[in-house]
């Protein structure tokens, strides 16, 4: 049996915590890294389950990856470069499929595995693969393998049916090494994607546009090696956020960028909570009631998806009825269940969810479903009544470093009882 939460719930949460590398950038960084023979070294990195696989895609690609220090890692792709990522690894991370386009822009090849879906949805690539067509790659999609090639990729005008991050992000390194200008229209405008366009500027690429719907990227000979820190992680900070509202504390989340959340915290504070911005920190007071309002989640700057079962969890106890529409995702109210069974009222038709306020949860045992689920059931677990134990934490150990320190730094009554590490953390080869 793996490790689980054990939280008794009713602390307030108050006090000061730091937060972390985002994990949605740092795997794409690391990606990137692919499209230079010289090293590069990331700051700032979270050290969580995915980025211990995707430094395990790229050795099996070729690369050497040094932990120099516990968020910092440096990495090397001589010339020895395969074109394989197999399949044991991109099942255990359907995020991998970025090395496609860094993949064919350096080697003219790739062969990765289909990622296939996931819990939370079918999460398709047809839009990767038709950009990569455009730029000129021969792409076939067959026996669970995505084979690519092309001799030379050729800038090409591009509009994506729909603000794909990953599409954008693979696109876009792609085309760091195409000859001539790529235009890209409709890209995704997430925080994360400035962040790879700034690391990848930074390597010597020419891109205009990041964060806006339409990019410009003009192809260049070669990139070079570069020392980078990863940006904030709005989503676990979002996801302390809402820790302090729903536990009625008064909390400080230090180091995230205030305005990579513009939205989260004006839903925060219309369910009462009082928030307050610095120019690197965040303070939200919990209210002494939660009032109830709506969410439709969207691409950015819309509502972030990630966050969306955490602010369920808040909602479940408001004092009315909210609603919350989950547009990115087809299936990403497997959470739902579990927190009915803390009691709380919610019912879901396609993509909605309503939810019912109920005064109290109360403590149970509860199945993580997935990385947001999970997070978002302890923190459900620090409001509830009496003992929550959340089984299958190697979930929520995908994306979140050290979590039940950062609540146990907070005043929450948490400890993981279990395997100290991650249970599924891959042991990476390569220097420590
Ligand atoms: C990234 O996933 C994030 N993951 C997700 O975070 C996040 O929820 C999502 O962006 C949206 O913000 C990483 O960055 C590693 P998409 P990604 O391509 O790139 C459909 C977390 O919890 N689609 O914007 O897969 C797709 O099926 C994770 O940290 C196509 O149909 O997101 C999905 O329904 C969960 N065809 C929707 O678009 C395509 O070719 C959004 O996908 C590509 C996507």
């Amino acid at each position: 049996m793996g490790s689980k939460f054990v939280i008794k719930g009713g602390n307030r949460l108050t006090g000061k915590v730091k937060i972390g590398g985002a994990k949605n950038s740092a795997l794409k960084l690391m990606a990137a890294s692919l499209l230079t023979e010289e090293p590069s070294t990331l700051t700032n990195v979270p050290l969580i389950t995915d980025v211990r696989i995707m430094a395990a895609v790229l050795e099996r690609l070729g690369a050497v990856v040094s932990y120099t220090d516990p968020d910092i890692i440096e990495i090397k792709f001589g010339n020895s470069l395969h074109a394989e990522a197999p399949y044991e690894l991109v099942s255990q991370m359907r995020a991998s499929i970025i090395v496609l386009g860094p993949l064919l822009a350096r080697l003219g090849r790739a062969r990765v595995a289909m990622p296939g879906g996931c819990n939370i949805g079918s999460r398709k690539i047809d839009m990767h693969i038709r950009g990569l067509e455009a730029l000129g790659a021969r792409i076939e999609v067959g026996q669970g393998f995505i084979e690519a090639v092309s001799e030379k990729l050729v800038g090409s005008k591009i509009a994506l049916d729909y603000p794909s991050v990953g599409a954008t992000e693979n696109l876009l390194m792609a085309a760091t090494l195409a000859k001539g200008v790529t235009v890209i229209d409709n890209v995704a405008r997430e925080p994360e994607i400035v962040d790879l366009a700034n690391f990848l500027n930074k390597m010597g690429a020419k891109i205009e546009g990041a964060g806006t719907p339409t990019m410009r990227i003009e192809g260049v000979g070669s990139l070079h090696g570069v020392e980078y820190s990863v940006m904030p992680d709005r989503i676990e900070a979002g996801t302390l956020l809402v820790a302090g509202a729903i536990t009625g504390g008064d909390i400080v989340i230090e180091g995230a960028i205030p305005q990579h959340l513009d939205l989260a915290i004006s839903k925060l504070k219309n369910t009462g909570a009082a928030v307050d911005i610095s120019n690197k920190e965040i303070r939200i007071k919990g209210g002494s009631a939660t009032k109830p309002i709506d969410i439709a989640t969207l691409p950015y700057p819309g509502f972030p998806t990630d966050l969306q079962t955490q602010f369920m969890a808040l909602l479940s106890i408001a004092d009315g009825t909210s609603i919350i529409t989950e547009n990115i995702f087809e299936n990403r109210f497997m959470f739902v269940n579990e927190l009915n069974r803390m009691g709380s009222d919610v019912r879901t038709e396609g993509r909605h969810a309503i939810i019912k306020g109920i005064p109290k949860l109360l403590g149970t045992t509860v199945t993580a479903p997935d990385l947001r689920g999970g997070a978002a059931l302890a923190v459900a677990g620090l409001a509830a009544e009496g003992v929550t134990e959340v089984l299958d934490i190697y979930h929520i150990d995908r994306g979140y470093q050290n979590f039940e320190h950062k609540l146990q730094a907070l005043g929450a009554d948490v400890e993981r009882v279990g395997e100290k590490e991650p249970s599924n953390v891959l042991k990476v080869v390569g220097n420590r």
